[in-house]
This record gives structure tokens, sequence and C-alpha cells, in this order.
């Protein structure tokens, strides 16, 4: 028999489908915001899994919850139903507000979901030509096929042969843009509040009350995709939560599960009520497992106190990064809402956003970027004072390296 226990990096080039590009150290443990490769080197985890790992890595109630539910029950389909759902699904309802939850396992899932209902709800309601999506450059929701075209960076959508109809593409916080397209045949305005893929780009206050309006008049879905930025990531639950606007369909996922898949989309139960059996479905989505560990998540993020330490460390981290561009006059802008932020590279770093991850790795920091000019930093949601400190040390190093 083959003994498979000696991998590394170069594994991956053998085995793996070539779609990402790895970094060359391989993480083997993580506790809280410090993470440890295969050869015991620490990092300290500013990326969280791409905005999930909310709760830092291994949380004891996490690890708890998931050992006494593995013990109990994992999944059980649709067929039938289950207390962690129904627990979880109760929770997302008293806390914002949707009326009916649909759970899933992946962000793109969530968002293929809302765009089914979206078109669903319209030709139900309305007309059978009622299908126009409006969605917005940079945008990113998914990789499915519909999810990439509703996603406006055409690298991702283009190559695979005729996409989903009726999609229309708009400069993003450009009220003017929308108003030329929306029409009486849209059924949906489709955004994140913050992009995250897309450069780290919060949408101006004015600009989603605009977008409010307008759906109202035409009888369109507002559809946000909080993938990245839901479950307290901008220092609300939901980023929506800000701009005193309420959404007929919000998306969650990443943070849900702090790892764990799972995700979830929230709708009306009018809305709703255009679903019918079989109309959609998914085998996993809603298993007792993660969902179980979601609503240990879920009550620590919906606290006071985790929420509001989003802000402060946000501003610690702004701090620094301010500290950094004073020393280096790296950056252009610093941007973002709670610990989601991008920091712009400026000429001459324009591009230069995977030489500074991977020097950054050198140095001990995991971190990530948002296209080839901004640094993101999306860290967990309770990563101490100390770990950020630490963290900027180590970005300060990696930049002195670049300069
Ligand atoms: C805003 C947003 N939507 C959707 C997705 C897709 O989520 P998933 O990769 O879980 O399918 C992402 C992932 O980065 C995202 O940031």
């Amino acid at each position: 028999m083959k003994e498979h226990t000696a991998v590394d990096r170069n594994t991956y080039d053998q085995v793996m489908l070539p779609i990402y590009s790895p970094a060359q150290f391989i993480p083997v443990r993580g506790q809280g915001s410090r993470v440890w490769d295969q050869h015991g080197k620490e990092y300290i985890d500013f990326a969280g899994g791409i905005a999930v790992v909310a709760l830092g890595h291994c949380h004891p109630a996490l690890v708890d919850v998931l050992k006494q539910q593995g013990e109990k029950l994992w999944h059980i389909s649709n067929i039938f139903t289950n207390e962690p759902a129904l627990i979880l699904a109760q929770k997302l309802i008293d806390a914002t507000f949707a009326e009916r939850v649909f759970f899933a396992n992946s962000g793109a899932e969530a968002n293929e979901a809302a765009f089914k209902l979206a078109r669903h709800y319209a030709i139900t309601r309305h007309s059978p030509y009622k299908t126009k999506i409006i969605a917005f450059h940079q945008g990113f929701h998914g990789r499915t096929l519909f999810t990439v075209s509703v996603g406006g960076q055409l690298k991702y959508a283009d190559g695979f042969g005729p996409k989903p109809a009726d999609i229309i593409h708009v400069p993003f916080n450009d009220l003017d843009a929308v108003k030329a397209v929306i029409d009486d045949h849209t059924c949906a305005v489709v955004l994140e509040p913050v992009q995250g893929e897309g450069g780290v780009m919060p949408a101006a206050p004015a600009f989603i009350h605009g977008l409010r309006e307008l759906c109202d008049k035409h009888q369109v879905l507002l559809v946000f995709d909080e993938v990245q930025s839901g479950m307290g990531r901008t220092g609300k639950l939901f980023s929506y939560m800000h701009y005193d606007v309420t959404p007929d369909i919000i998306t969650t996922a990443k943070a849900l599960g702090n790892g764990f898949p799972i995700s979830a989309m929230l709708t009306t139960e009018n809305i709703a009520s255009v679903m019918t059996p079989g109309t959609h479905g998914t085998t996993y989505g809603g298993n007792p497992l993660a969902c179980a560990v979601a609503n240990v998540v879920f009550d620590i993020i919906n606290t006071p106190a985790v929420l509001a330490g989003v802000e402060k460390r946000h501003n610690l981290m702004v701090n620094f990064l301010n500290d950094i561009n004073q020393k280096y006059s790296i950056f252009g802008e610093v941007r973002g809402k709670g610990l989601l932020i991008g920091a712009e590279l400026k000429a001459p770093y324009q591009g230069k956003a995977k030489d500074i991850l991977q020097l950054a790795a050198e140095n001990g920091l995991m971190l990530l970027s948002a296209g080839g000019d901004v640094l993101r930093f999306t860290p967990s949601l309770i990563i101490s004072e100390e770990e950020i400190a630490q963290g900027m040390e180590r970005l300060e190093l990696a930049i002195n390296q670049l300069t």
C-alpha cells in the first residue's frame, strides 16, 4: 500500500485541479487568531479564512458543540426536519426583517436560491417577462453559472458557454446608472452592501436609499448579498442594519458556521409564499450538524460585546495602517466597514498585493488581497489587541522588505 502521510506544497500541483495558487506553507493547526504550519512556524491570521473564522480557530464553545452534535445526529435529509435547523431559523428571524429561511451549504448556493426566488416571485406574481436582474461591476456572488453571471467580473464568468440571460451590470454606487436601466421588467437589484472581492467598497447610504425607492417604484426585489458582510463583520449583525433600509432578500454564509459549511437565504413570508414543495432544494442544506454549530456561532456573535468590539478593532487596525502609511506612503485609501478593511495600494505599488502577501507570510502573517491593488483585512471579530499589534508589526516588516 502506498504511504500517504508525506504531503507538502508540491503535492498540491500534482493532485489538485489547478484553480488556486495557495501559499507555499501548509497550515496544520489554529487557535484563536494564530495558526501554525507543518514546520511549527506561527502566523497571525488577518485573513480569517476569507471572513469566515469570525470567532477564531477552534473556539472552545464551537469545538464543544461540534463534538456533542457529532455524537447525536449529523444528517437526516429534508424529508425530515430537525431541531437545530428550526432553532437557528427562529433566531435569524427574530434578529432580522425576515420571516422565512432557506438553508444551504455555501454562499453561492444561498445566492442561487435568492436569484431563483426573485425570478420566480416576479414571474408568478407579475409577468413572465419580469426577469431582468440588475447587478454591479466588480460584484461577486459565487461561482455557479448563475451566480458568476450576476457577478460583475467578466474574467470569472466568460469561457463557460451561454450564460443565464437578462442580467445587466452597471457601476456600483451610481444611482443614475440604475435609473437608466430599471423598469417594470426588472425582477431584482442585487448587491453586496460592502463589495468584498471587488476591492472592499462600501455602498454609499444615498445609493442604498435610492435603490430602495427605485425598487419600490417598479416592484423590484432588493437583494443584499451579505455572504461576506453579514454575521457581525461590519459591527452590526447584518450590514443592511447600518443603512436604515429593509431589503427583500438577504443571503449569509461564511461566518455563519465559522468554517463549518452552512449558508442561509432570508426573506419575507409574502415572497417565500411563491415557493412550493419541490420548487427548490438541496441534500445537505439545514443539516443538524451544521445548524448546531451555527446556533452557537450566532449566540456568540449576536451580542453587544462582540458587535461593539468590531468597531474598536476597526479603529485600531486603521490607526496602525495609517501609521504604516505615514512611514512608507504606500496606501492611497484605507476604507471599509468594521473588520472588512481594504488598503488600496498606490503607485508605484499598484499590482503588488500578491508580493506583499508572500512577504507577509514569510514574516508570519496571513493576509488577503482583493484584486491586485488592495490589501484586504478580515480577521476574527474577537482578535486580541496584542494579535493586531503583532500582525501589523509583521506587515510593516513585509512592506519594508518590498520598498
Ligand atoms: C459576497 C460574496 N458572495 C458570495 C460568495 C460565494 O460564497 P461561496 O464561496 O461560499 O460559494 C462570496 C465568497 O467569497 C462572497 O464574498
